[in-house]
């Protein structure tokens, strides 16, 4: 990164989703922003049931519910006030379990409090779901043990975090081979200025923190994961005009993005794969990244990476798999440039227009 944060970056983030913030209408950008219209039905069921007072205080920028989730060890970075640990504890269902990092007092005291209420409303006989006070570029001192992971999530954190290679090292550690880093984030469509960087309130909104969007894959590569794979894209609009200013003609989005660490060493060799509709929630199809969309009983060639990946990941018994014709050509998944997508695809960069989200209020 080229310029430098305030220095107090992290004081002023726990400042920010402690003190200042104290509910999702508090924010000064769209950067909640939930396509309701993107979930699954089992999903929206499973956010139905989560606490008000820990949804009054989500303030995420996507859906970050991965499929296949039964009987999985998930961690999420940067809980909050626990949303997303909550309807996912649901989803992996008793034989799973869930665990929410944040360094911020004020939103676990909120996790905390509700823990019982889930484990109740869901009707299993222990809670499967715990916070942990720590940092998510030092995982180790939360007792976060190497290879102890199945899936990561996290919704609009990396970016509030000025080390993100720290964070994204200790996800890589954490995970077990055939895991994923499922997570969504904010991302500029250049290398911002020092006066971005530097805002206060700007970076605590997630807007300054955001890498420019190339950036990402470097990171990812330098720490062994596999390219990042795309699902969503939303515009993220600066509302307020005295932040707009500063801003300037920088672009915003917020990106969901699935990273998978794979044993290294795998058959460099196209499959063709067959989905059986297994997978909870999504017997027709199963749209695994903007590549790739498998419908159930139709043969599909993938490139060598996503065939390891449904090899090694917790995917290999929805797919049957063979290997390819010699004459099949596939093409590796490569970078896929967010604001490219948001232009072919013509949204407005105003989401009031097509979220959950009016003015600055959000769902
Ligand atoms: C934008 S909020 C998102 C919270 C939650 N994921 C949600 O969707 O509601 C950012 C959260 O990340 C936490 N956070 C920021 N930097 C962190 C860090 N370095 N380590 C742990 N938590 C962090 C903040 O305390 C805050 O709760």
């Amino acid at each position: 990164m080229s310029c430098c944060p305030a220095p107090n970056l992290t004081d002023d983030v726990k400042e920010y989703y402690g003190k200042t913030l104290q509910t999702t209408g508090d924010l000064q950008t769209s950067m909640c922003t939930t396509p309701a219209q993107k979930m699954a039905k089992h999903v929206r069921e499973a956010l139905k049931l989560v606490h008000d007072e820990v949804t009054s205080k989500y303030y995420g920028c996507g859906i970050v519910v991965p499929e296949c989730l039964e009987g999985m060890k998930l961690l999420d970075l940067g809980s909050g006030s626990g949303r997303d640990c909550f309807a996912l504890a649901k989803l992996v269902g008793p034989d799973g379990f869930v665990t929410g990092v944040d360094m911020t007092d004020e939103q676990l005291a909120v996790a905390n409090k509700h823990v019982e209420y889930h484990q109740k409303v869901f009707g299993f006989s222990k809670p499967n779901v715990k916070f942990v006070k720590g940092y998510i570029e030092k995982l180790g001192d939360a007792g976060i043990a190497d290879e102890s992971v199945d899936i990561i999530i996290s919704n609009c954190v990396i970016n509030l975090v000025k080390d993100k290679e720290a964070v994204l090292k200790e996800a890589y550690r954490v995970l077990k081979y055939g895991g994923e880093l499922y997570f969504s984030d904010v991302y500029s469509d250049c290398i911002l200025s020092e006066e971005v960087r530097s805002h206060k309130v700007l970076w605590g909104e997630c807007v300054s923190g955001a890498l420019q969007w190339k950036q990402l894959y470097d990171i990812a590569k330098s720490v062994g994961f596999e390219t990042p794979r795309t699902l969503t894209v939303h515009p993220v609009e600066v509302h307020k005009p005295e932040l707009k200013k500063v801003t300037g003609d920088a672009k915003f989005a917020s990106v969901l993005y699935r990273l998978f660490k794979l044993k290294p060493g795998f058959e460099n060799e196209a499959s063709q794969v067959i989905y059986n509709g297994s997978v909870t929630g999504f017997p027709d199809k199963l749209e695994f990244d903007r590549d790739y969309t498998f419908e159930n009983g139709k043969a599909v060639t993938v490139d060598s990476v996503t065939s390891a990946i449904l090899k090694q990941s917790r995917f290999a018994d929805d797919f049957m798999m063979k290997k390819a014709p010699c004459c099949a050509k596939t093409t590796l998944v490569g970078e896929v440039d967010p604001f490219q997508i948001l232009e072919e695809s013509g949204e407005k960069v105003d989401m009031r227009s097509q979220a959950c989200c009016t003015g600055t209020k959000c769902c």
